[in-house]
């Protein structure tokens, strides 16, 4: 997982350094435009960790266009180095690729396939765009040469779900996209059903919204203990997705899932590896390296046995959650023409509360 930082651009250097010919002028103008915003108010955009950084007021309209332009530069940089990072070193090995998408990263090595939402600026809410860019990354994983599909993010979030400027329009105006967002809720939806590996979320932070009901299709759940679980439908005039009003219960018991689903009660990683939903804890000091010195050694395990166990497993219960997925994909239909979305929407956009 690449991380950048102030090494990302020594890094950088060093690779340019030992190259034999010239890198031409884009690669140069990357590197110089790279040590620029070599400063801590930007790398706190790229980096793990709690936003430090002094933030424009409201009506500083001048400082906040800014400030959102160079946040937008320093992670255009950062995906594009991700990318031809991934590329370069997949010259050299048969099973490493990566798709171009600036807000999902794909990478594939060691027999892992990672997907990884890449908008920490936006805390990685999930745009139209990145649900389509997430079913072809899936669809390819599912032939690819890896053995396991992961997830995760890039920043301090894991995901905070749904965006919700996905229903906003360039006037700032609610727009009706009713068919199109059931349509494609069920449609991505049904790809993580039918998805033919093993599926594993590493969950950095936390997580909101869908990024927590999808978890109950993933086959495990390694979670920081920085990580949050958050289904917060009941402030938004939303309902539950991703079959999670069958998963969760499942999972979890009645009781427990109603407290999440019903009342919008927020999980620490702990309470929810005591609920099920979690496969195991890590402290974020040793996460990363636990957890993918682990996934490494699954990787090579035998894939076709992981195939068939998976499909058993799965088999039991497809029809199920088809059905399921596509009763919530309704009721989510109407519930996007509530009044309670609307005013939920409008609340988050005048940012008079925060969940
Ligand atoms: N949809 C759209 N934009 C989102 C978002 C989402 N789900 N989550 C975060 N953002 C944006 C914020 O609007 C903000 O954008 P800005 O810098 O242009 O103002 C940016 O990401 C950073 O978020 P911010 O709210 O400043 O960070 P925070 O640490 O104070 O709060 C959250 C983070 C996730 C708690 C808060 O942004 C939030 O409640 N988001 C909505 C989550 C949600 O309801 N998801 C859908 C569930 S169904």
């Amino acid at each position: 997982m690449l991380r950048a930082s102030q090494q990302d651009f020594e890094n950088a250097m060093n690779q340019a350094t030992l190259t034999m010919e010239d890198p031409g002028s884009k690669v140069k103008l990357k590197l110089y435009t790279l040590y620029k915003l070599c400063k801590p108010e930007i790398w706190h955009c790229l980096k793990k960790g709690p936003c430090t950084m002094h933030k424009p007021g409201v009506f500083d309209f001048d400082n906040k266009a800014k400030q959102d332009a160079r946040k937008e530069t320093a992670m255009d940089l950062k995906s594009s180095l991700s990318s031809s990072e991934t590329s370069s070193q997949g010259k050299g090995g048969a099973d490493k690729k990566a798709q171009e998408s600036k807000d999902i990263l794909v990478t594939s090595e060691d027999g892992i396939t990672t997907i990884t939402f890449n908008r920490p600026s936006k805390k990685n809410a999930i745009s139209f765009q990145m649900y389509k860019d997430i079913m072809l990354a899936l669809k390819n994983a599912s032939t690819d040469n890896s053995v396991i599909t992961v997830f995760t993010g890039v920043g301090d979030y894991y995901s905070s779900g749904n965006d919700l400027r996905n229903f906003i329009n360039d006037a700032g105006e609610i727009q009706d996209k009713v068919t199109m967002c059931a349509v494609l809720l069920r449609e991505f939806v049904n790809t993580f059903i039918d998805f033919p590996k093993p599926l594993v979320a590493v969950v950095n932070g936390p997580a909101v919204g869908i990024a927590v009901t999808l978890l109950g299709l993933f086959d495990a759940v390694y979670a920081s203990d920085r990580a949050t679980f958050h289904t917060p439908f009941i402030h938004l005039g939303q309902n539950p997705e991703a079959c999670s009003s069958y998963t969760f219960p499942k999972m979890m018991g009645s009781a427990k899932a109603a407290e999440m689903l019903l009342f919008g009660k927020k999980l620490t990683a702990r309470e929810a590896w005591a609920q099920g939903l979690v496969t195991e804890v890590f402290p974020e000091s040793t996460f990363e390296t636990e957890v993918w010195t682990r996934l490494k050694t699954y990787a090579k395990l035998s894939p076709n046995g992981m195939r068939v166990f998976k499909e058993l497993i799965r088999n039991h219960e497809r029809q199920k959650l088809y059905t399921v997925n596509a009763e919530e994909c309704a009721v989510g239909q109407e519930r996007l023409k509530s009044e309670e979305w609307k005013d939920a929407l409008r609340n988050f956009l005048s940012r008079k509360a925060k969940l």
